[in-house]
């Protein structure tokens, strides 16, 4: 079969959900624009996006909040990206965003990422771009987590190949979490179609997975102790994450996740569209992209 680093990639980022485990901090916001420390939530990962190389991308939201990050990102030019925005009418699933984006994402490949969660790791970029161009057919992530139960959990044999795939197990058999990031070869639209609502009523991404398992076309990537995986899905989490960002941030005096600088060292933007984009704004932020045309140039 031909590999599908052969066809184009799409990305959908997925900023719906109900955000119940938030509340009340998200019956009037939605939970990607809440802060992460000095950024919102969805910073992280659209910027986790743009070091794999990704640049056309899907938001996925509720009605209410598209024009909120409509506000927030635009259409992503001002980044080097191509952003469009689809409606998700309810929090059917997190695989039901390929029935909603059949159109824009037919005869490609789709890389999806989840909005609430935050990846920090040297390299990044090189670590996805790599899994999508080793893609054929489905390649997902594994990480070690101390609460399993939690997440999707698979289970690897002596050569790292997945044997098992379990959506919030209360028993797992492993500690090996599947983070929000998964990318697909064109045939996730049709899986999609034929998939059923879980025990949670939702159309579950584990199934999905399990899917490309069932055919042997599921790759399992490990990532190991350098990779730091957080998600701001609870007060907790939220906390930690933010709490986890300033100390990584005010240490090393470097960003994470600012798409300006991102766009910039990948050559999206030059240094005169970060010079507009900080304006004559007085703002700490502004200042570290001024200053950052005139830095070394530092990995993102
Ligand atoms: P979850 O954290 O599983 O769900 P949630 O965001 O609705 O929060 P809670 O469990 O507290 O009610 O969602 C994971 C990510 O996927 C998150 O970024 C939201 C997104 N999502 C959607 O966009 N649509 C959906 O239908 C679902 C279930 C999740």
């Amino acid at each position: 079969m031909a590999k599908a680093a052969d066809k184009t990639w799409k990305a959908i980022l997925l900023a719906g959900g109900s955000g119940s485990r938030l509340y009340p901090l998200t019956l009037g916001l939605n939970k990607h624009l809440l802060p992460v420390y000095d950024k919102p939530m969805i910073y992280y990962s659209l910027s986790t996006l743009m070091l794999g190389g990704l640049r056309d991308i899907i938001i996925m939201s509720g009605k209410d909040a598209i024009p909120q990050f409509q506000r927030l990102l635009g259409d992503g030019s001002q980044w080097g990206l191509q952003l469009s925005y689809m409606e998700q009418a309810a929090p059917n699933g997190i695989a039901e965003c390929f029935r909603i984006a059949q159109d824009e994402i037919r005869g490609h490949n789709v890389a999806l990422m989840l909005g609430d969660n935050i990846f920090y790791s040297d390299k990044l970029g090189e670590k996805i771009s790599a899994a999508m161009a080793e893609n054929a057919g489905a390649t997902i992530f594994a990480c070690e987590v101390a609460n399993p139960s939690e997440f999707g959990v698979v289970e690897l044999d002596d050569q790292g190949r997945p044997i098992s795939l379990e959506e919030k197990p209360k028993q797992p058999r492993t500690n090996l979490a599947v983070p929000g990031f998964y990318c697909y070869d064109e045939r996730v639209v049709d899986m999609a179609w034929k998939l059923k609502p879980g025990p949670r009523g939702e159309l579950e991404i584990t199934d999905i997975n399990r899917a490309y398992l069932q055919m042997g076309e599921l790759n399992v990537k490990r990532f190991g102790r350098g990779i730091a995986w957080l998600d701001g899905g609870t007060h907790a989490a939220l906390y930690d994450a933010g709490q986890f960002i300033k100390v990584v941030e005010e240490r090393t005096g470097l960003k994470i996740a600012c798409p300006e600088e991102i766009a910039f060292r990948q050559g999206y933007i030059t240094a005169e569209d970060v010079m507009r984009l900080a304006g004559a704004s007085k703002t700490p932020y502004a200042d570290y992209l001024r200053a950052l045309v005139h830095a070394p140039s530092s990995e993102t």
